[in-house]
């Protein structure tokens, strides 16, 4: 259901009101902006909470949740990719079952982003090709910067800040890259007046719409 917008500005964008400006659906527009550039950051920001979403998929019908670095992002494609081990049971339940989750909650922003998607996992296609050697050059990039800040001489396995795990990145042979289309994003934001919920379809009819909190 469509509600009103909120009074408290989560964007400025309240301020508007032209007349025959939808202003719902400007918001609208604005929170998706807002979500893309959410993801975007995660890719970008090591310290960004989206840099380590948490990915549920099903384990013998059972939900199982974990946390997973995000690699890249496309809004043109509407795809999140991810690394993985391609033995690990993320990929086994991905490939019986791609439908999957992603959560992200930035304390920052106050904002919580449940994606729905469904996954492909790449082994030895262009895919897994490319995000190995993106993988390879931002490993490479990691160590430069270690050794320029002299610490890979004292305890090199432990002075690398390696949340990316890029240390272990492993064989290629093992390795997998997991495209995540995107079908849907709900969008939580909590405040003193209480949350405010909304849900973007994502696709060729695309939409997006408040839900009751
Ligand atoms: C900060 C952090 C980042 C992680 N990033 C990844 C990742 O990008 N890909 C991955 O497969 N596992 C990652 N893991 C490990 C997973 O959370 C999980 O423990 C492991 O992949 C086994 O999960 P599975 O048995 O469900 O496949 C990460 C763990 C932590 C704590």
């Amino acid at each position: 259901m469509l509600q009103a917008m909120p009074s408290t500005s989560l964007s400025g964008v309240d301020a508007l009101s032209i007349h025959g400006f939808d202003e719902e659906a400007a918001f609208l527009d604005y929170l998706l902006d807002d979500v893309w550039d959410i993801l975007a950051q995660g890719v970008r920001v090591r310290f960004a909470a989206a840099h380590t979403p948490t990915l549920a998929t099903v384990r013998h019908g059972i939900p199982t949740v974990r946390t997973v670095v995000l690699r890249a992002v496309s809004r043109d494609s509407a795809m999140v990719f991810i690394h993985a081990d391609r033995r690990s049971g993320k990929v086994q339940e991905l490939n019986l079952q791609p439908a999957c989750s992603l959560h992200i909650y930035d304390p920052g922003r106050r904002v919580q982003l449940r994606i729905e998607a469904q996954a492909t996992v790449h082994l030895d296609d262009q895919i897994a090709d490319g995000e190995w050697t993106r993988l390879r050059s931002q490993y490479r990039a990691q160590q430069w910067r270690a050794v320029a800040a002299d610490v890979v001489h004292a305890a090199p396995e432990v002075a690398i800040d390696d949340v990316d795990g890029l240390a272990e990145a492993g064989r290629r042979e093992d390795f997998a890259a997991i495209a995540l289309h995107v079908s849907a994003i709900e969008w939580q934001h909590i405040s003193s007046r209480g949350p405010r919920r909304a849900r973007f379809e994502i696709g060729d009819n695309g939409r997006g719409y408040w839900l009751d909190a």
